[in-house]
């Protein structure tokens, strides 16, 4: 009972699957950005940690440097954010650097004023009223939100699982394809279900797929 009245509701924005993302100006470890401007004609994964300094941000926040070839590989420019100061980012880069040798070589958005947090739901006050939550946001080149991903504070997330998805969104756009559980790179794709008849009578006769029924069938695709 007590719980439900400390309940925070708040007004801050929750941007859904297939809106435009949001647009703001941001001063980063690489310089002041305009956020509709960053990026053109690539893919972004724009993630959020709650606090420089801490473990659990660190280990991912090092996933992301340690796999960054992987996102250049699909075209894809990586930003990160927390609500803290430029110098605590700088300070947090430099401090990893030594220790570990692990260069974060994107930019960070500094959200002191948690304007940005708030405008991407980053901010959850029932979970923490002062650091952002661990997101992940996947925004395609047309600057649509594609994917969504909250963790919370005390969860890391899967880097092999950020990865798969969004290459997942990248083979379904270029073959018109639908993912099933669990896919993989290499694994079949589910082609679209028939529409019409004449649609169905093709799906029937059609060979080449591994059909589990006429609604559900698999093809190899090859980049
Ligand atoms: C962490 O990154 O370890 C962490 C940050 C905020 C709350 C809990 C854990």
């Amino acid at each position: 009972m007590e719980e439900l009245n400390n309940f925070k509701e708040t007004t801050y924005s929750m941007p859904r699957i297939g809106d435009v993302a949001p647009d703001f100006e941001a001063l980063t470890t690489k310089g002041k950005i305009r956020f509709s401007e960053y990026a053109k004609e690539k893919w972004v994964v724009m993630f959020s940690h709650p606090a420089d300094f801490t473990p659990v941000c660190t280990t991912e926040m090092s996933g992301f440097a340690t796999r960054k070839a992987e996102f250049d590989a699909l075209n894809t420019e990586l930003i990160g954010l927390s609500i803290d100061s430029i110098h605590s980012h700088l300070a947090w880069v430099q401090n990893v650097r030594e220790n570990t040798g692990v260069y974060f070589d994107f930019p960070i958005i500094a959200d002191i004023d948690m304007k940005v947090s708030k405008l991407y739901g980053m901010l959850q006050p029932n979970e923490s009223e002062t650091a952002a939550v661990r997101a992940v946001f996947f925004i395609d080149p047309n600057k649509k939100i594609r994917l969504i991903m909250y963790y919370p504070l005390n969860v890391g997330r899967n880097m092999n699982e950020i990865l798969r998805v969004l290459e997942a969104l990248q083979v379904s756009d270029k073959h018109k394809v639908a993912l099933p559980l669990d896919w993989n790179k290499g694994d079949k794709a589910i082609v679209p279900p028939p529409k019409t008849l004449d649609e169905l009578n093709e799906r029937l006769q059609d060979t080449t797929l591994e059909k589990v029924d006429w609604y559900l069938a698999k093809k190899e695709i090859y980049n």
